[in-house]
């Protein structure tokens, strides 16, 4: 009996116990064979034989049992190694996204006239005549018109040069005060390293009683807005012109690039210019029925700012979705 034991303890499949389980408790089984000499036995050796061999039944059962969920267990974690799937292995390609650097810059810009309180409005990129040139002070053949020249439509309706526009319908459906930005894609017949045909532009304007707004409130905030964009730098105001305010100035800041000392971004000058401003014309109010009131406006290009800083050489660049140079400032 002894060898079936062991044939137990070493079998090494759950198919090869099974052959043992039948060559030991078959009905031609090695168990049978041994009852069966019993016949021949004589009355003591009959039940000394047959308690001994119901002993080894019960023992080989046991022994049966243990192996079989031994060998089961063995089989299941093979099987199952076997089937595992390394999940680290295909790393799926997916990018997180994250803002363009035009409009993380307009969300900046947004977020400081904001808790500044001013309201953001958005007007039609699609406008008409009045609005985006006739209101702003600039009448038909007007020269000025020249450097703003774009996208016509019939009926006097134009893709919008810029954002002043927006002051207008601002102003005409509401009464003053008004302290508003419209942030907004704007369109031009441009095309090289500082102009493409599609850029944004954030204005400002500001209207209240006669004699409440000045310059001085003008230069404060542009100053203390410009300082929270770029840092530490210098402002300077420039007297220029614009037909929708009245005096007007160009506003630079002191080169980022070389802090003034004067490199090829900023022509030797030290200074970059940043943005527009000025103080409303009488004449715009006029256009929108105004009376009896005083403001200032300003306007700033966002690529522009976007790039000086980020230090972006080409403007063009900003609109050739390349993931290369965009995934820089993520
Ligand atoms: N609209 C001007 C432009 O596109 C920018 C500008 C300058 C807006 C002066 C203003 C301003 O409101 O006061 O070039």
């Amino acid at each position: 009996m002894k060898e079936w034991y062991d044939a137990i303890k070493e079998a090494q499949s759950v198919e090869k116990l099974e052959e043992i389980r039948i060559s030991v408790f078959g009905k031609k089984g090695v168990l049978a064979a041994e009852f069966a000499k019993m016949k021949s036995a004589v009355n003591e050796e009959k039940a000394q034989l047959a308690k001994e061999l119901n002993t080894h039944k019960a023992a080989l059962t046991d022994e049966l049992t243990q192996r079989k969920v031994v060998l089961q267990t063995l089989e299941l974690e093979a099987n199952m190694k076997a089937e595992a799937i390394d999940v680290s292995l295909y790393r799926a390609k997916c990018q997180s996204g994250g803002l363009h650097p035009v409009m993380e810059t307009m969300d900046r810009i947004i977020e400081y006239f904001v808790a500044m309180n001013f309201a953001v409005k958005t007007g039609n990129m699609l406008e008409d005549d009045f609005n985006n040139f006739e209101a702003l002070n600039l009448p038909k053949y007007h020269p000025a018109r020249d450097m703003q020249d774009t996208f016509y439509f019939k009926d006097e309706m134009l893709l919008r040069t810029h954002t002043s526009p927006v002051q207008i319908r601002t102003m005409m459906a509401n009464k003053p005060p008004i302290r508003m930005i419209a942030p907004g894609a704007v369109f031009r017949r441009d095309y090289d390293l500082t102009h493409t045909p599609m850029f944004h532009q954030v204005e400002g304007l500001l209207v209240d009683e006669e004699g409440k707004v000045s310059f001085a409130n003008l230069k404060f905030i542009l100053e203390d807005f410009l300082k929270y964009m770029f840092g530490d730098v210098e402002v300077r105001f420039r007297p220029s012109f614009f037909p929708f305010t009245e005096p007007s100035a160009e506003v630079d800041i002191s080169c980022v690039f070389c802090k003034g000392d004067g490199c090829r971004v900023c022509s030797k000058t030290g200074w970059l210019e940043v943005l527009g401003c000025g103080i409303v014309d009488p004449n715009v109010f006029d256009a929108v029925g105004y009376k009896n009131v005083s403001g200032y406006a300003f306007g700033l290009g966002v690529e522009r700012f976007a790039m000086l800083i980020h230090h972006i050489g080409d403007l063009r660049s900003l609109f050739e979705g390349d993931i290369k140079l965009l995934e820089q400032f993520q």
